[in-house]
């Protein structure tokens, strides 16, 4: 990728974390510096995506094939969003990315991890996020924000709180192998503490 590239952040966290109110945080700081944003989610943010998107969210599938089914609309994102913004300058901000498929499949639904690393060198070998921000949130804690929110829930929200534990728990080794990149953020502060440690970290990390 050439100098002059765009930068790649990615928000993860368990479902009910509340990543999407940040998302649009950095996305709103970063255009306040001038720079173009593209923000985007997985699975999904292609028209392909999309539809492989109603599928995994509600179908219920072989672990496999859901694992082949995130990898595959991951491919499409790269191909057809992700990596031309970023060779054009742009900055994609992206709700989920490859740490989701190793905190859900591998860690809630137990894939094996040399399969997942295996996908994630041909998918996306070349390419990681510049930045991820994991914000970090008891199951508990996390299922009572949805059950509040009052909307229907997909596939991955009706699964027990021992799943969203493992999710969790993955998610956290996942962070510790890679502490340079992820930022693990205590998602039970106040909104504003939330957001004040949100903008420190791409101010420090990334402009
Ligand atoms: P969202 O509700 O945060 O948009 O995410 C959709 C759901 O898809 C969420 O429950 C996590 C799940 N998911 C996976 O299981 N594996 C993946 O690789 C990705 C990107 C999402």
């Amino acid at each position: 990728m050439p100098e002059n590239r765009g930068k790649f952040i990615t928000f993860e966290g368990i479902d009910g974390a509340g990543k999407s109110t940040h998302i649009a945080t950095v996305a709103d700081l970063l255009r306040a510096r001038g720079l173009v944003v593209v923000a985007t989610r997985e699975p999904g943010g292609t028209p392909l995506g999309e539809k492989l998107r109603e599928l995994l969210l509600h179908e219920a599938m072989h672990l496999e094939t859901e694992t082949l089914l995130m990898f595959a609309a991951r491919r499409e994102h790269l191909a057809r969003v992700i990596e031309p913004a970023l060779a054009r300058g742009v900055w994609v901000v992206c709700d989920r990315f490859s740490d989701a498929t190793y905190a859900y499949q591998g860690g809630g639904r137990g894939l094996d991890k040399a399969k997942f690393a295996s996908l994630e060198q041909w998918v996306h070998g070349h390419l990681q996020p510049d930045l991820t921000f994991l914000f970090d949130l008891p199951p508990e804690a996390a299922g009572q924000r949805i059950v509040r929110q009052g909307r229907e829930m997909d596939k991955f929200e009706r699964e027990h709180a021992d799943f969203h534990a493992r999710v969790r728990q993955a998610y956290l080794e996942r962070a510790a192998s890679a502490p340079r990149r992820i930022h693990v953020v205590n998602a039970g502060q106040r909104l504003e503490e939330i957001k004040k440690i949100v903008e420190e970290i791409v101010v420090t990390y990334c402009l």
